[in-house]
């Protein structure tokens, strides 16, 4: 949801914002644009499309152009459309910004300015932005950002360069991310680690509404009443190889292909004698004992993970779980109370939705707990306790691995929370425990399945529409097929709770239309069986799941895929892989591409 980038140091910023934006790409990719200082003041370079074209540009007008200090930004366009026009940097007077996020009232401020005769170029909010920061500045850039930022209500992370300050970049966020280090070539910030990662494995995140002054030697930051902070380090175990492709045609299938490994750093610290253990995750289980329900809360993917949690939380704890779609919790004035446990999931740790569901559980007196990825993130940093996942940097839109590792984490808190509240047995627990370490190498069986999957997937390349489905966990399961699948192939599916086809949906189901039914669950596999029938008997192509017990008459389906042996609670794992090549293969073959789909962008933080 827009990349933004600042660098100022001893060697080409051209080169470090042009770098920093390909790897920042994932946030989003309908234009770029660059501004740097020059002996004659500021530059700025800017081109619709990707970072690919905007390096083309820069080599053929300013190759030889000699810069220390800069700031980048790759856009998702939110307000104006794609152009060169609404394109950021923006620049007005002596300030240039680029900015991540929205300015929801900027109509007012843009009125303001107008009658001040003041107009912008572009139709966006950032430009709006830039204009009122330039009229709240006389000389002092920080006095001038503290000012305008009072008036701006919604999210930014902005990073400024003001004219007379050359060599300077100032940058503030609220609700979007930045994070930024100093290095012997100079200092940097970014919304994202991965940019940053060439330079340092060592970083902060930006306090929100603290200002950040980055000179090439150091960052200094204050906030808004001037006082000096010195920010938290963080540290990453991951580096440069895990934010590239690595030989692999997309991050999407490189990243399908780390689950083993991500599963394995996700589950291996948290089992301590075959039990579960967050003891190294500071997570108290006074956050488990005194609680009477549990609503999970997230978006997208990170939601469908929280589908098959609760499964596994209700069915070991028989405590009360709700799943609830972020964007709609936040608005819907829910019950919360102190005995509440609210667990948010995402990969991000930034999803504006989920972010602001984590702040309403807080104000309502709810406990919290969140499951993220991204360290020092904000929904991880004001959670009451986070369980990190170990996916490393996950770079595709379109999420794999991440939605893998939370499931772990899922059922790692549904185990943890059980034996805490003595409802299932030791020796149970352990079963679990023992079952929850043979998914990776599960995982890494079923990666194999690519050469069956890739010749189904030929027989999706001309649908236009199709459904996904299953009971109880398949049925968790089929939402995330059916979003991988319309996310990056563009083939429009729904999934569908499999007994409830016939209450009307059922009318759809042709021969043009083919279903995926998931059928890993032998308590409703004869179940599933007849509701298979039903929609073959309507002529829909049948592309089947099942557990490797299952018996299939071969009549029942058109493709068949079996899962390797492993207890039906765990099947998630190895279907979901199968549900990632199928998106996977279908989106290649239809010529797209994969890691970036088109209206789409990585950690949406905007509501
Ligand atoms: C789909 C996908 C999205 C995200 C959702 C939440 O493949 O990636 O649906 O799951 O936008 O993002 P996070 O997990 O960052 O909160």
């Amino acid at each position: 949801m827009c990349g933004i980038i600042g660098f100022t140091g001893n060697i080409d910023a051209k080169e470090v914002l042009l770098q920093g934006l390909k790897s920042l790409e994932y946030r989003g990719y309908d234009s770029a644009g660059i501004s740097f200082f020059t002996e004659n003041g500021v530059n700025t370079i800017k081109s619709v499309g990707k970072v690919d074209g905007l390096a083309d540009k820069v080599a053929s007008v300013a190759a030889d152009v000699v810069t220390k200090c800069g700031i980048g930004h790759t856009r998702w366009a939110t307000h104006g459309g794609v152009s060169e026009v609404n394109c950021h940097p923006h620049h007005y007077g002596r300030v240039t910004l680029i900015h991540n996020g929205i300015i929801e009232n900027y109509k007012e401020l843009q009125e303001e300015l107008a009658a001040d005769g003041k107009e912008p170029v572009s139709q966006t909010d950032s430009e709006i932005a830039a204009m009122v920061i330039d009229s709240c500045y006389k000389n002092n850039p920080i006095k001038a950002i503290k000012k305008a930022v009072k008036k701006f209500t919604g999210a930014y992370a902005f990073c400024i360069m003001f004219e007379d300050h050359p060599g300077s970049i100032y940058a503030i966020r609220n609700g979007s991310p930045l994070v930024a280090t100093t290095t012997p070539s100079g200092t940097i910030i970014a919304s994202d680690m991965v940019a940053l990662i060439k330079y340092s494995k060592d970083y902060f995140v930006l306090p929100e509404h603290h200002i950040a002054h980055l000179t090439s030697k150091n960052i200094t930051i204050t906030d808004l009443d001037y006082n000096e902070i010195e920010p938290d380090m963080l540290h990453v175990n991951w580096d440069m190889a895990a934010a590239r492709k690595g030989g692999y045609d997309y991050f999407m299938l490189k990243e399908i292909h780390e689950q083993p490994e991500a599963l394995r750093n996700t589950i291996a610290p948290r089992i301590k004698d075959g039990m579960p253990d967050f003891s190294t995750d500071g997570i108290p289980d006074s956050l488990f004992s005194d609680i009477n329900r549990i609503i999970i809360t997230a978006c997208g993917t990170a939601m469908h993970a929280g589908l098959i949690g609760r499964n596994m939380i209700e069915k070991l704890t028989r405590v009360p779980v709700t799943v609830e779609i972020a964007s709609e919790f936040r608005y819907q004035d829910p019950i919360l109370d102190s005995k509440t446990l609210v667990i948010t999931i995402s990969q991000s740790g930034e999803t504006a939705d989920t972010l602001a569901a984590l702040r309403l559980a807080k104000e309502n007196g709810a406990k919290t707990l969140s499951v993220v990825n991204v360290k020092g993130s904000s929904i991880a940093r004001e959670s009451d306790y986070v369980l990190y996942t170990h996916a490393g940097p996950e770079i595709a839109v379109a999420s794999t691995k991440a939605y893998t590792v939370q499931l772990a984490a899922m059922y790692l808190i549904a185990f943890r929370f059980a034996v805490i509240r003595g409802s299932v047995s030791e020796d149970k627990i352990k079963k679990y425990v023992a079952e929850l370490e043979k998914v990776p190498s599960f995982v890494q069986k079923m990666l194999s399945c690519d050469k069956a999957i890739e010749p189904i997937s030929r027989k999706l390349l001309k649908t236009e529409s199709l459904f996904f489905i299953g009971r109880g966990l398949d049925y968790a399961l089929s939402c995330e097929g059916s979003i991988k699948l319309k996310e990056i192939s563009y083939i429009h599916s729904e999934a569908y709770a499999a007994g409830e086809l016939k209450h009307g949906t059922i009318s759809l189901i042709t021969d043009n239309v083919p279903v995926i039914a998931l059928a890993t669950q032998q308590k409703v596999f004869a179940k599933m069986i007849s509701n298979i029938r039903e929609v073959r008997s309507r002529g829909a192509m049948v592309i089947m799941i099942a557990g490797a017990d299952a018996e299939v008459d071969a009549s029942l389906c058109d493709h068949l895929i079996t899962l390797p042996p492993i207890d039906d609670a765990f099947a998630p794992f190895g279907a979901a892989i199968v549900l990632q090549y199928i998106a996977y293969y279908t989106a290649v073959g239809r010529g797209l591409n994969v890691d970036q789909p088109r209206n789409l962008a990585k950690s949406v933080t905007v509501e």
